[in-house]
């Protein structure tokens, strides 16, 4: 069974006077292990699309299930320990919080799970590890360069060991070189098991990924899979 099932789904931004059909019926279906790249123009739907998988957003109209169970029939609450436990997010900008320290940071990506793990200090060090930066413990992110950020958002999206993450743009706002270390963590994560959807812009970028899903105008264009 896949670990996303997406059906029929459909999407209408509704609050403003003019609604915006941001997805219009888009099936998709993603195996576990997948690495997985959405590519396609600005305004297209992917962010919409990510946020749905994500769970921060719920469709208008259509059928997700995630690891088989339907996603609108989970409580609340059963949602946020979806997203605390199975999935972890990346964004473009980091969304690191200021005041905290790398570590703390970090350990922001355990707080909303219920089942409080024990080895918390040492998940934190093996995620800080993961990413390059153990030796950065005790700074502020201001103190880090763009690509240390990001990699500091990747340990706090990684350290509870979700089976999905989901990057948006991880490396819109880095240069080259940050950018492919970036990917490289992310790729390592997908080689390593995690199930890997990244929004990109770079075709780099959707080279590595196993399938590379087309947006256009809210709707699948072309889906291609790449052979091992
Ligand atoms: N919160 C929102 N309220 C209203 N319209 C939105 C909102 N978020 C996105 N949209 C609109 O939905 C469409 C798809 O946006 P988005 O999913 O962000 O596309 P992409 O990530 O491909 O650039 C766009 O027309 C965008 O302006
Ligand atoms: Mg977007």
């Amino acid at each position: 069974m896949p670990l996303i099932q997406l059906s029929h789904i459909h999407h209408t931004y509704a609050e403003n006077a003019r609604p915006v059909n941001a997805l219009r019926g888009v099936s998709l279906d993603i195996e576990a292990g997948e690495f997985v790249a959405i590519v396609g123009p600005s305004g297209s739907g992917k962010s919409t699309l990510l946020n749905i998988i994500g769970t921060l957003e719920s469709p208008s109209q259509g059928e997700y299930r995630f690891d088989g169970q339907s996603v609108a029939e989970m409580s609340g609450r059963e949602r946020a320990q979806l997203r605390a436990s199975r999935i972890g997010f990346v964004f473009q900008n980091f969304n690191l919080i200021d005041h905290l320290t790398v570590f703390e940071n970090i350990r922001l990506g355990l707080r909303y799970r219920r089942d409080h793990l024990k080895n918390e200090n040492e998940r934190i060090l093996s995620a800080m590890d993961k990413v390059g930066l153990a030796h950065r413990a005790d700074h502020l992110p201001r103190e880090l360069s763009g690509g240390q950020q990001q990699r500091c958002a990747i340990a706090r999206a990684i350290v509870g060991d979700p089976q999905i993450v989901l990057a948006d743009e991880p490396t819109g706002s880095l240069d080259s070189q940050n950018a492919a270390q970036v990917l490289g963590i992310l790729a390592e994560l997908n080689s390593r098991g995690t199930t890997l959807v990244i929004v990109t812009h770079a075709p780099r970028q959707a080279d590595r990924a196993g399938r590379v899903v087309e947006m256009h105008d809210g709707s699948i264009h072309l889906s291609t899979r790449r052979l091992a």
